[in-house]
């Protein structure tokens, strides 16, 4: 794995192993689906379709809770090889499996993290152009505005964010009146409403 991890770990968030809450299954308090469904998932949920809009050859993104890489495979597809994708998951074992993933199918472009969205300061100040966080805040139990102001952070002037929660309170955590703060901070570009629970943004003009 990576040397970063130690160093990224961020004060009070919860590891994988640490779980208190919600221990109903691994899926649920990940919030995520298992890979092995994946190819399910693709009947309904094409990642190249969602992004395919923001992200240009050459770029670089960030897929913040990429998991084991549903959407970052597609992501670095659309890069190419001039582009980049960090992809950065708190969870060791979804990142191991997407490093493997992109190892096997030759992906170079790739750097996969096992680190948390709330600090990701080995990216540089305004240097990615998209960036993914599909699910992410949702499944964040603490340093949520940490992660968005990560997102800030990174993103070039000129950069999108796409921005969703898969579920609200009480599978997610966050409500509508934290959705509404956090888009208060974007321009809203595309979606924004609490029921779409996804939208498109990008840095409010200084
Ligand atoms: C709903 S899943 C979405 C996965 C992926 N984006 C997708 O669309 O398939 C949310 C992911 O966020 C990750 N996650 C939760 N807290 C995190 C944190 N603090 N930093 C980075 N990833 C985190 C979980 O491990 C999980 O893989």
């Amino acid at each position: 794995m990576n040397t970063n991890q130690e160093k990224h770990k961020v004060e009070g968030e919860r590891q994988p192993k640490d779980q208190t809450k919600l221990r109903t299954s691994r899926w649920l308090w990940l919030r995520r689906s298992p890979a092995l469904l994946d190819p399910l998932r693709r009947l309904f949920e094409d990642p190249k379709r969602l992004i395919e809009p923001y992200v240009k050859d050459g770029q670089v993104v960030a897929d913040l809770g990429c998991g084991s890489g549903y959407y970052t495979l597609a992501l670095a597809e659309l890069v190419g090889s001039a582009g980049k994708i960090y992809a950065i998951d708190l969870d060791e074992k979804a990142i191991r499996a997407l490093a493997k993933k992109a190892e096997k199918g030759g992906y170079r472009n790739i750097e996969a993290q096992a680190v948390s969205a709330a600090n990701v300061s080995f990216i540089k100040d305004k240097s990615v152009d998209f960036v993914l966080a599909n699910g992410l805040l949702c499944s964040m139990a603490s340093n949520r505005q940490s992660a968005v102001k990560e997102i800030k952070r990174i993103l070039k002037s000129t950069g999108k964010a796409y921005i969703s929660l898969g579920f609200g309170p009480p599978l997610g955590f966050v409500d509508e009146a934290e959705w509404e703060t956090i888009l208060e901070g974007f321009r809203v570009e595309h979606g924004g409403s609490y029921k779409e629970k996804w939208a498109v943004v990008s840095l409010k003009k200084e």
